[in-house]
């Protein structure tokens, strides 16, 4: 599919505000910073689709994008895991993406978005177990890989891999560069079999 047929749809902070829940959605989830909003702009082509910030905690609400054709919709989501916003609003943004994930029926998969540098911390191990349970396909993207050599990322990539099998977590595991366009046709091809086309 050309992922470059994308427009904004809405954003929400509760599930209530959610576009209505039929169709298909991916998710892309991960720490605050890891580079979810760069990632979705390096897949669609374009430089300011969603927003991007060296500070994290720039994505504060979850953002809808809808698909060519509406074939699907791809959300942004809030970082996890920042630990400059009062532990209130913390609470709060953690409860609403819950909420979301748990009640999201049009949810088939989810993109981790993982520092390569800084994998595996503990949110990132919560998701992973939570969205293999709820049975989501899992797409890992280790980004930065730029930050790497070549050898150490598939370093990264195997030690990564290794956990997933320890915790019996199936997913496709893919170094990425959001700067580079390293691994962009892996993720293409994961979208495509999520959005059936
Ligand atoms: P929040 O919305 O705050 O949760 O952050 P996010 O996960 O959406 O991260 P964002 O895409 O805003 O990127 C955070 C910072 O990382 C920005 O300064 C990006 O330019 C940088 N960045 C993202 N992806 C890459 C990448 O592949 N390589 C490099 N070198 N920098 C990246
Ligand atoms: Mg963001």
């Amino acid at each position: 599919m050309n992922y470059q047929n994308i427009e904004f749809l809405t954003s929400a902070e509760t599930p209530v505000q959610c576009p209505p829940d039929i169709g298909r959605e991916v998710a892309f989830a991960g720490r605050s910073n890891a580079g979810k909003s760069s990632a979705i702009n390096s897949l669609t082509g374009h430089k300011k689709l969603a927003r991007t910030s060296k500070t994290p905690g720039r994505t504060q609400l979850m953002n809808f994008f809808v698909l060519d054709d509406e074939v699907g919709r791809i959300v942004d989501l809030p970082g996890y895991g920042y630990a400059k916003v009062s532990k209130a609003v913390q609470a709060r943004w953690q409860e609403n993406l819950d909420l979301y994930l748990r009640s999201r029926a049009s949810l088939m998969a989810i993109v981790l978005i993982m520092d390569i540098r800084h994998p595996l911390k503990p949110f990132d191990l919560a998701m992973l177990d939570w969205s293999s349970s709820a049975g989501k396909d899992i797409l890992i993207l280790l980004t930065k890989a730029d930050k790497l050599s070549r050898n150490a990322a598939q370093q990264t990539a195997a030690k990564v891999r290794a956990t997933l099998k320890q915790r019996n977590v199936s997913a496709t595991i893919v170094p990425f560069s959001s700067t580079e366009s390293t691994g962009q046709n892996e993720a293409w091809a994961f979208l495509d079999t999520i959005f059936d086309v």
